[in-house]
This record gives structure tokens, sequence and C-alpha cells, in this order.
């Protein structure tokens, strides 16, 4: 986005200065989007599989490479997990490194299910014992916080809100969401991508109620042409408040675990 500075004076200096927007770092999908503006929430959604979670391991791998800061809060998968499946995109010693300088942090909301025993705890910055909104805000909003402390910026993932959806009431988790578009992103700051899966009717029609609310919406879908044996994936964006944007689908394949053009 391009923005005219004039400063009065004796020559009335005149300037157009460009302001750095959120990108997922996934060429095929940034060239899609005029700008984004950084203190957003963008709901990433679609069926199990569609490409979600493929998504913002390639964002995360984007920034944290370029030493941007990353908090993603685990709720359908366990810590280990998102550190391995993160790794096979940004490799071991990137987020091993990452995670040693406090740049990648993850709050963990899925391993109060297998208490007694607990995940390798030098991979976790933080804990949830239950899901409830006032833990899960306050585990985002410390983490917001020291995001913001080291400079602003950043990125806060939630891995997904359906389970938050299945653990709280429905017109508390809208609440919450709200909350958490608030503090985290208008007040921090820091770019929130919520993954929603819309396999059940009943959480597409929600995500509809919520979506006037959402900064953006990201579609991440597949579709299986079984006579060819083949498999298309695509995003298209739904939606992405205040930026043009394309429309059509954007088709892409998966090369070792990076998302790249077909
Ligand atoms: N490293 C990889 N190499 C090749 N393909 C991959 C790789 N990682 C993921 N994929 C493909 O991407 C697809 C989407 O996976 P992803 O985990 O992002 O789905 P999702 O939308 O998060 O699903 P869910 O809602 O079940 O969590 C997988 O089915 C898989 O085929
Ligand atoms: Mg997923």
């Amino acid at each position: 986005m391009w923005v005219d500075l004039t400063i009065p004076g004796k020559y009335n200096w005149w300037f157009r200065i460009s302001l750095p927007g959120f990108v997922f770092g996934v060429k095929i999908l940034d060239w899609c989007v005029e700008r984004i503006n950084p203190r957003s929430m963008i709901a990433i959604v679609g069926p199990s599989g569609g490409g979600k979670s493929l998504l913002v391991r390639n964002t995360a791998s984007y920034h944290l490479s370029r030493g941007g800061f990353v908090t993603y809060l685990a709720l359908d998968d366990d810590p280990q997990h998102v550190v391995n499946s993160l790794s096979s995109v940004a490799g071991e010693e990137l987020v091993r490194s990452s995670i040693s300088r406090g740049a990648f942090r993850i709050i963990d909301g899925f391993s109060h299910r297998m208490l007694p025993l607990k995940p390798p705890q030098d991979i976790i910055s933080r804990s949830i014992s239950s899901l409830t909104p006032e833990e899960i805000l306050s585990a985002v909003r410390l983490e917001s916080a020291y995001m913001s402390e080291k400079g602003g910026g950043g990125i806060m993932i939630i891995d997904s809100y359906n389970e938050i959806l299945s653990s709280i009431e429905i017109s508390s988790a809208t609440e919450l969401l709200k909350r958490i578009r608030a503090v985290v992103s208008k007040g921090y700051g820091v770019t929130t991508l919520v993954i929603v899966h819309t396999d059940s009717e009943d959480i597409a029609e929600w995500l509809k109620t919520i979506e006037n609310m959402l900064d953006g919406v990201v579609v991440a879908n597949l579709e299986m042409d079984v006579a060819k044996k083949r498999v298309t994936r695509y995003f298209y964006i739904k939606k992405m408040r205040a930026s043009a944007h394309c429309v059509e689908p954007i088709e892409y394949r998966v090369d070792r675990g990076k998302i790249v053009p077909p």
C-alpha cells in the first residue's frame, strides 16, 4: 500500500512510502493479494486434508527463516508433531534454533488430555491445562505481549479452532474469537491465522455467522478426479479486508512439504 506524506515548510517535501503488509510467504498466494494489514485475523478454512496446516507451516517457515516470531497454539496435535511437521518444511536446524532463540513458541493445548504423560518440555513455551476461554485468552495474550516486546509483528497460529468449538459453548467460543482478534491482532499487532475445519455442517454454518468479523478468509481445498487418479489442490481467497485480490482458485503442488506452482 502506498501512502503519500507531505512535510510542510519552505519546500513542502513530498514522500511516497510503502507500508509493509503481512505475507503468507507462499508466492502463488501473495501475488494474488494487494496488501494484507498485519493487524488482521485471517481464517484458513476447508475440509480435512485440504491443506490448512500445510499453508500455515509454509508461512511459519518463511517468517522464521527471516528472523520473525511465530507462536503456534497446538490443539489438534501434540507439540512434537508440530515440530516434526514444521521441520519437514523448514529444516530441523532452523526449527531447533528458532525454538532456542525464542522465535518459535508452542502453546501446548493438546497434552492436558494425555496426563500424566507429558511431551518433551524443552519444545513448549506454555501449557494450557484445560480449554477454558480464560486460560486460552491468557496464554495468547502473554505470548502476543512477548512477540510485541521483541520488536513488533509476529504471527499467532491457532490449529485448530474446532477443538475450542467442541469444548465450550458456541456463544462463548464466538466471544472468545472476538476477544482474541481484539487483543492479539488489534492490541498487539500480531497477525492471527485461525484454522477451522469445515467438514461438519454446523461448523460451516457457524463460520458464516462470524465471517463479517474476520479480516480475511482463505479456503484450502482439494478436488479428486477418480477417473484420472488425480488430485487438484487449490486455495482461494474468499475475503481480504480493504485489499484487492484474485477471486479464482489458486492451484498448487506440494514438493517436499513446500507449496509450489502446479
Ligand atoms: N511433506 C509433504 N509432502 C507431500 N505432501 C504433503 C506433505 N505435507 C502435507 N502434504 C499433503 O497435504 C495434504 C494436506 O495436509 P494438511 O495436514 O495441511 O491438511 P489439513 O487441511 O490441515 O487437514 P486437517 O483438517 O485434517 O488437519 C495432505 O493430505 C498431504 O497429502
Ligand atoms: Mg491440520
